[in-house]
């Protein structure tokens, strides 16, 4: 069988991945793995079976036994479509914690790979680079600076009408870049064949043409 093609979008939260790989994913359509709301997914079925974080063996298991689809866009859990309520601050945060556990990250990988399917994938995380698809096509690092992802997630939340502080947004997101750049699994680093691309002066659309440009070099 042919080898599928994928292209990979890592960098910390709020730098633009998700906009960035879901429009690839539209422009060559290709199926988009949101990785990060897999592990918001987790976070939400540990939090509703009220399980410790620390319990590593039930979190887990709660990994293991996951029940979810992702439809156009739509996150739904067993039954219930939880779109919106895994997009907080808060199960950001559980997400990282228990994105730290090994076992857990080992219980994702399987299914992260089954998304690999013709014609072609685009996933969107920390480690897709370096560890899901390490012999992606095509991967990208996206980073811009906190202060600027801070001011994004700022108006993102303004225009759902949630009110924030910035300055707390800023230090909850440089807490969440710190574990998962730490971690010891699967840290955020960029691959060594990673193109890296900073957003904090450019506009989603000018990301976009770059990326288009590289992958046409690449013959996607
Ligand atoms: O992309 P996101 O902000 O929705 O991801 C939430 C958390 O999930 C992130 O802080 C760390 C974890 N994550 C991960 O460890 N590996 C991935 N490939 C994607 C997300």
């Amino acid at each position: 069988m042919a080898e599928i093609s994928v292209i990979t979008v890592d960098g910390p939260s709020g730098a633009g991945k998700g906009t960035l790989a879901s429009q690839l994913a539209t422009h060559f359509g290709w199926h988009l793995l949101d990785s990060g709301a897999l592990y918001r997914v987790v976070a939400y079925a540990v939090q509703q079976a009220e399980i410790d974080i620390a319990d590593v063996a039930q979190v887990t298991q709660a990994a293991c036994d996951l029940s979810v689809s992702f439809q156009s866009g739509r996150v739904v859990w067993q039954g219930t479509e939880i779109t919106d309520v895994i997009r907080t601050e808060q199960m950001g945060n559980l997400a990282s914690q228990l994105a730290a556990l090994s076992p857990v990250r080992a219980a994702l990988l399987d299914w992260q790979r089954q998304q690999a399917r013709a014609p072609g994938l685009v996933a969107d995380g920390r480690d897709m680079g370096t560890v899901v698809f390490p012999q992606a096509n095509l991967k990208i690092f996206l980073t811009a600076s906190a202060e600027e992802r801070a001011k994004r997630r700022y108006q993102q939340l303004e225009q759902r009408g949630i009110t924030a502080n910035i300055s707390s947004l800023a230090a909850t997101i440089r807490e969440r870049d710190e574990r998962d750049q730490q971690r010891s699994d699967s840290p955020l680093i960029p691959a060594p064949d990673a193109i890296l691309l900073d957003s904090t002066d450019r506009t989603i659309a000018e990301v976009f043409q770059r990326v288009l440009q590289v992958a046409c070099e690449r013959g996607l």
